[in-house]
């Protein structure tokens, strides 16, 4: 490694072969160009393609049995370094395909130099991100189901707490929390689909594509994807290393699920404030005020809300990086990580979050039945009392707000006004009107399908046992 007039280093090549370049690079290009300090995260995978490879090569008589054995005890020393933290990153490491080749050289020898035969960093980099997007989604399916199960389990302990349900935040129709909490349910019922499908569409191994042509060596690739827990090889070299739908799909279902659990963090947030006071937040979830000392505050929630649009726009910023992208790798694949990797912590902690919270809230029945009692909400059903005894409903709706309006003007209550008071908003009015407000009643005439009465939410809650059970 020899220094040049600019002062600039002058770049090591691999195994202290000769480089076609007689400049060295700029530092700041460097900079530019290298991944090494996000795609580090890759390296077990890495190591488990590069071991399945090794082998392949052997298998198939493309190296020797002995250099394939020197080549598996060089990374099996490289992959303990790794896990250790021992492993020292070069500043002239552009990115851990070749850090981690360096280092087998340096630990191996020259029989180093024989790995990456019939292998190019497209093929091996479409590989890691394929495998590291198959492990991840599969975790995600997995995470979702548990805040799955623990919705549903704070469902079966709420089942008939009454509480205002909104349109507008304005109070609406009166439901059960189980009938609220189960809308979440299904929300990541779906999400979990969407996990799934991600991982399955980073079940096809990239390895053998080579740069984009293939390789000019027999090389076994179905053995390759078995050892690698891939279900099948991709069927084009050109697609293999240019393809990342797999990262899209999982950005997608990432950016869906986190924009489900935001409304989530926001009823969150709502509840637990004084103003509603539906919930208390577990302390675990919680932090104070540095300084007012009653403060409790619902960070947790607040992030949940607004972690969403970061994943989001990971998606989007993927899905700028391969638009119009001509075949086959470009240098801007590289930039399909940092994206990714946020992506993947940030959902994998708000899914945590989230279920901690739920786990932990304490609901408040007196104060969700207080609101939710709010005569007001009944207004449909007795709108709906007028249909029943032959009124058309949009007049039926009329007449309602006629009363409504009278009632909000005197300051009175819907059950204040008398039989003759109610005539004269319309005949049908007295008959059964004082039972349609009687409480709960509300919620119990609810017995459409997927309707809050309890009848339903008992179906539901039966439906959604057998959906956690058919996963
Ligand atoms: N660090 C590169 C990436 O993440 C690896 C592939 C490099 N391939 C190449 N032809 N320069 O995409």
């Amino acid at each position: 490694m020899a220094g040049d007039p600019s002062g600039h280093r002058v770049a090591r090549t691999l195994a202290g072969t000769v480089s076609r370049f007689a400049q060295p690079q700029d530092p700041d290009f460097q900079r530019l160009n290298r991944s090494v300090g996000f795609d580090r995260r890759l390296w077990p995978y890495d190591i488990a393609q590069s071991r399945a490879h090794a082998g392949m090569l052997a298998a198939t008589g493309i190296i020797s049995e002995q250099d394939r054995d020197a080549l598996l005890a060089g990374l099996g020393e490289v992959e303990r370094e790794l896990a250790d933290g021992r492993f020292e990153f070069r500043d002239d490491d552009e990115d851990i395909h070749m850090a981690i080749e360096r280092r087998l050289t340096e630990v191996a020898g020259p029989v180093g130099g024989r790995l990456h035969t019939a292998r190019s960093r497209n093929d091996q980099v479409a590989t890691d991100v394929a495998m590291y997007c198959r492990e991840r989604a599969t975790a995600a399916a997995g995470a979702v189901e548990a805040l799955m199960k623990t919705l549903l389990e704070a469902a079966e302990r709420h089942l008939d707490w009454a509480m205002p349900g909104y349109t507008h935040l304005q109070r609406a129709q009166p439901v059960y929390l189980s009938h609220h909490l189960l809308a979440y349910f299904w929300m990541l019922d779906r999400d979990r689909g969407r996990f799934v499908f991600a991982a399955g569409q980073a079940d096809r191994l990239p390895l053998g594509a080579g740069a984009l042509a293939g390789v000019n060596f027999p090389t076994d690739r179905g053995g390759l994807a078995g050892e690698l827990g891939f279900s099948r090889v991709s069927e084009n070299s050109i697609d293999a290393v240019s393809n990342r739908d797999f990262a899209l799909d999982y950005l997608a279902a990432a950016a869906t699920c986190a924009t489900h659990l935001s409304r989530l963090g926001a009823e969150l947030v709502l509840w637990s404030s004084e103003e509603f006071g539906f919930c208390r937040l577990p302390d675990a979830w919680t932090s104070g005020s540095s300084l007012m000392p009653q403060k409790k505050n619902p960070d947790a929630a607040e992030l949940l809300r607004a972690k969403a649009p970061r994943v989001v726009a990971h998606l989007s910023a993927l899905h700028g990086v391969l638009h119009a992208l001509a075949l086959t790798y470009n240098k801007d694949l590289q930039e399909d990580k940092e994206h990714l990797f946020d992506a993947v912590d940030t959902l994998e902690l708000c899914l945590a979050a989230a279920r901690g919270m739920i786990a932990g809230a304490r609901f408040d029945r007196e104060r969700m039945a207080a609101a939710a009692s709010d005569e007001m909400v009944a207004a449909t059903d007795l709108a709906d009392g007028l249909v029943r005894q032959g009124v058309a409903f949009r007049e039926a709706h009329g007449v309602v707000a006629g009363l409504v309006r009278q009632a909000l003007d005197q300051g009175r209550a819907l059950s204040d006004f008398s039989d003759q008071e109610l005539a004269e908003h319309h005949q049908a009015l007295s008959g059964g009107f004082h039972e349609l407000l009687a409480q709960g009643a509300w919620l119990e005439s609810k017995v459409s399908e997927g309707g809050t009465a309890l009848i339903r939410v008992r179906d539901q809650l039966a439906a959604a046992h057998e959906a956690l059970a058919t996963a």
